[in-house]
C-alpha cells in the first residue's frame, strides 16, 4: 500500500530515499590553499560525444566551493571510499560558514599535487585517499541558477584518475571483488544527522543474448580499444564469436592494418582483406 507524502524543499532527502555518492570537491581558495567541500548532488550530465563529458554539481551559491569555482574555473571531484572515519570527517568539513583556513585544520585527508600542475600550484590539490578523481573545468556558458541561493555548475571532465587496481579491473575485465567500496549518502535526514550506508558486494546480471546486444558489446569494446577508428555493425558481427580474451588481438591486427592504409572506417570487406593478406603471409 502506497501513501502520498508531502513534498518539502530538498525532497530527495526530506520526502524520499534517494541514494547519492559522496565526493570531496577540491578547489583553490584565494590564498592558494586547497579547499575540500563534501557534496552529493554531483551526477553525470553530458555522457556522450568526444571531449564533451560533463558532471553537474548542485552547490550552495555562497559556499567556498562555489566561490572558488567561479573565480578559478577549476575543481577536482574526489570520490571518497566507504569508511566511517572518512564520512565523519566529511560531515565536519560540511559545516557551513567556515573559511578554508579554519575548516582545513580539521581535515584528515592527504592532499597531493595535481599532475597537470608542473609544481606551480595553479590547480587544486587531489585527495590521496580517493578511489577515483575527475579533474574538471567549469563551463561558464552553462551556469544555471534554478533556485535562489543555489548554483548548478556544468563541469567538463578533463581527465579521470583511477587507482591502479580499479583501472585494471575496468580495462581488463570486471570481477565482483575488484569493485571499489564507495558509500551511499542518504542525505541530511531528520534535521539532526547525515545518514550513510555501506555498499554490498556487487553482482552481475547478464543481459539476454540477442544478436543486437552482442554486436553492441563488440562495437563498444572496439571503440574503447581505439576511439580514432570506427567499426560498422556488420564488421563487428563478423567477430561476435571470438572469445572475449582474444578480441583485443583481433582489434590490434585490424586497427594496425587500417592505420597503415589510412582507413578510418572498418567494414566487413576491409576485414576480409586483412584476413586474406594474413593467410597469404602465412602461406609464404
Ligand atoms: C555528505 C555531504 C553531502 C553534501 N552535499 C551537498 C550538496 O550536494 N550540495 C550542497 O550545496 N551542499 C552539500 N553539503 C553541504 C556542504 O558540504 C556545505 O555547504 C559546506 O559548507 C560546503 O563546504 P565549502 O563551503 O567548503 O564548499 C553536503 C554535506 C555533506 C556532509
Amino acid at each position: 500500500m502506497f501513501e502520498e507524502i508531502r513534498m518539502l524543499d530538498n525532497f530527495y532527502q526530506t520526502s524520499s530515499f534517494f541514494p547519492m555518492p559522496v565526493v570531496l570537491v577540491s578547489t583553490l581558495a584565494e590564498s592558494g590553499q586547497t579547499n575540500l567541500g563534501p557534496y552529493s548532488l554531483c551526477f553525470p550530465h553530458i555522457i556522450a560525444g568526444e571531449g564533451k563529458y560533463a558532471m553537474m554539481l548542485i552547490c550552495r551559491e555562497d559556499s567556498n566551493t562555489a566561490t572558488n569555482i567561479r573565480r578559478t574555473g577549476m575543481c577536482a571531484i574526489n570520490f571518497i571510499p566507504d569508511e566511517k572515519k572518512y564520512m565523519e570527517n566529511c560531515v565536519t568539513l560540511g559545516f557551513p560558514g567556515e573559511s578554508t583556513e579554519e575548516k582545513m585544520k580539521n581535515s584528515i585527508f592527504t592532499l597531493i599535487p595535481s599532475r597537470r600542475d608542473n609544481g606551480n600550484g595553479e590547480h587544486p590539490e587531489l585527495v590521496e585517499e580517493a578511489v577515483q578523481i575527475f579533474e574538471c573545468t567549469w563551463d561558464e556558458s552553462h551556469e544555471v541558477s534554478l533556485i535562489e541561493g543555489c548554483s548548478n555548475f556544468l563541469l567538463r571532465v578533463d581527465n579521470i584518475l583511477l587507482r591502479r587496481e580499479y583501472r585494471d579491473a575496468i580495462v581488463n575485465g570486471l570481477e565482483a571483488k575488484r569493485f571499489p567500496s564507495l558509500p551511499i549518502d542518504w542525505g541530511f535526514r531528520d534535521n539532526t544527522s547525515f545518514w550513510f550506508a555501506e555498499t554490498k558486494k556487487p553482482y552481475a546480471v547478464d543481459i539476454p543474448k540477442s544478436k543486437g546486444v552482442n554486436v553492441n558489446t563488440v562495437m563498444y569494446a572496439a571503440q574503447r580499444y581505439d576511439p580514432s577508428v570506427e567499426w560498422t555493425p556488420e564488421a563487428c558481427e563478423k567477430i561476435i564469436n571470438v572469445p572475449r580474451i582474444f578480441l583485443k588481438r583481433v582489434f590490434k591486427g585490424v586497427v594496425e592494418a587500417a592505420k597503415t592504409e589510412g582507413v578510418t572506417i572498418i567494414t566487413p570487406e576491409f576485414m576480409d582483406k586483412v584476413r586474406d593478406k594474413r593467410s597469404e603471409e602465412k602461406s609464404n
